[in-house]
């Protein structure tokens, strides 16, 4: 990877599998990292083409690391339907299959033979890890690796995490909460971060913790700022409250709520059926650019093509990613820059892209939540 006089990585290439709407791929361009998605959904590229964002239409199942030989760091979002139900006897079949799919990987065994046991979907999330070994046999090591997922495939990352540690990476996993990287709605990602040359960590949250009751400027011990709030993402003049579409504590009756002054619930393809309750009693629903908004897009990112819902639902927020991929890169986020990148219109920003500046992240960097 070529550096700056800073020891900066320069002109970073990135190739993005599963890369949907394009989440991590607007981070990575606000970082000034060139990408290349893969994404066989119609609609999701749609919305990237429109996007600007560079995509190779086609199943990452078929297509080779060799095939992409300037990228530098390997992305992936793998889609999650198995392993949303984790908490099922489904669910915890696929999660101990797959671990023991990737160990047998580790071992050395040809993906092609490993893969020939498992569910077409249950596959998917290991594609990633294929990926990364081709790459390191064919002697092009990613210099780094970034993935995302639901809470639930933690056991996967882990072992993917030991498979990368054996040839040579620096690896860490664990659970994010993206209110506490500035994003307006309370999300939970199983996140993996390694690296080649240098000591692998997951990013230090920037905003504190969403706690239910505890006012916005209760202002506890934590030197961060509070948590984004809804009020203040979005253009509606007035408070409001969100009821949920889930029950709360397993009462479908008893909908969850959050006010104007709080972070969104967890945006999912169903985030129209919230229902958003404005002064008077009056009814309304997030329209997309909204719910887009509350996933940290740009107001006017050109979401295209049908089940846009569905589209938004399953993106990593930007903002969240932006963090996740400097710490990838060992940088480290200039907060202001961030703010700026993330009400900028998305349409107006290209051509000045990098927009968000970063700098060397040391071993010495303060860490801003001692806690
Ligand atoms: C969870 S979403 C990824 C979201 C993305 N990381 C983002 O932030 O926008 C998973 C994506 O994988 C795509 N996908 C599923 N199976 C695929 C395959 N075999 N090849 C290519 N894309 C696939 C889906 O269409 C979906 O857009």
């Amino acid at each position: 990877m070529t550096r700056d006089q800073h020891g900066l990585p320069l002109n970073v290439h990135m190739v993005d599998l599963f890369a949907g709407p394009g989440g991590l791929d607007v981070a990575a361009q606000w970082l000034g990292v060139a990408v290349d998605g893969i994404e066989w959904d119609a609609d999701a590229c749609a919305t990237r083409d429109r996007a600007g964002l560079k995509t190779r239409r086609g199943d990452v199942r078929d297509i080779h690391a060799k095939e992409f030989p300037d990228a530098r760091v390997l992305a992936g979002g793998p889609p999650c339907q198995t392993y949303t139900v984790a908490g099922t006897g489904d669910g915890r079949r696929a999660l101990s299959e797959v671990v023991t799919a990737a160990e047998s990987m580790a071992a050395g065994e040809d993906p092609a033979e490993v893969f020939t046991n498992l569910d077409e979907r249950t596959r998917l999330v290991l594609e990633p890890l294929r990926w990364a070994l081709e790459a390191h046999e064919a002697g092009n090591t990613y210099e780094a690796v970034v993935l995302e997922q639901v809470p639930a495939v933690l056991p996967v990352w882990r072992t993917v995490r030991d498979v990368l540690r054996r040839i040579g990476y620096s690896c860490e996993c664990g659970i994010l909460r993206t209110e506490q990287f500035g994003v307006p709605q309370t999300r939970r990602r199983a996140i993996l971060i390694a690296r080649r040359d240098a000591e692998a960590s997951l990013p230090r949250p920037t905003h504190r913790h969403f706690r239910r009751g505890v006012p916005y400027d209760a202002g506890d011990q934590s030197p961060l700022p509070p948590w984004k709030t809804m009020g203040e993402t979005l253009d509606r003049a007035t408070p409001f409250t969100v009821i949920s579409n889930y029950g709360t504590g397993g009462n479908p009756k008893l909908r969850g709520r959050r006010t104007s002054d709080e972070p969104a619930f967890t945006v999912t393809g169903k985030v129209r059926r919230n229902k958003v309750q404005m002064p008077g009693g009056i009814i309304e629903r997030f329209d997309f650019a909204e719910a887009g908004m509350l996933q940290t897009f740009p107001r006017d990112y050109p979401w295209s093509g049908r089940d846009v819902a569905q589209q938004i639902g399953n993106a990593i927020p930007p903002r969240l990613a932006v963090h996740v991929l400097a710490s990838a890169l060992g940088r480290r986020v200039d907060p202001e820059s961030l703010d700026d990148a993330v009400t900028r219109s998305w349409a107006d920003a290209q051509g000045k892209l990098p927009l968000v500046h970063s700098t060397a992240l040391t071993a010495e960097s303060p860490d801003p939540d001692p806690k």
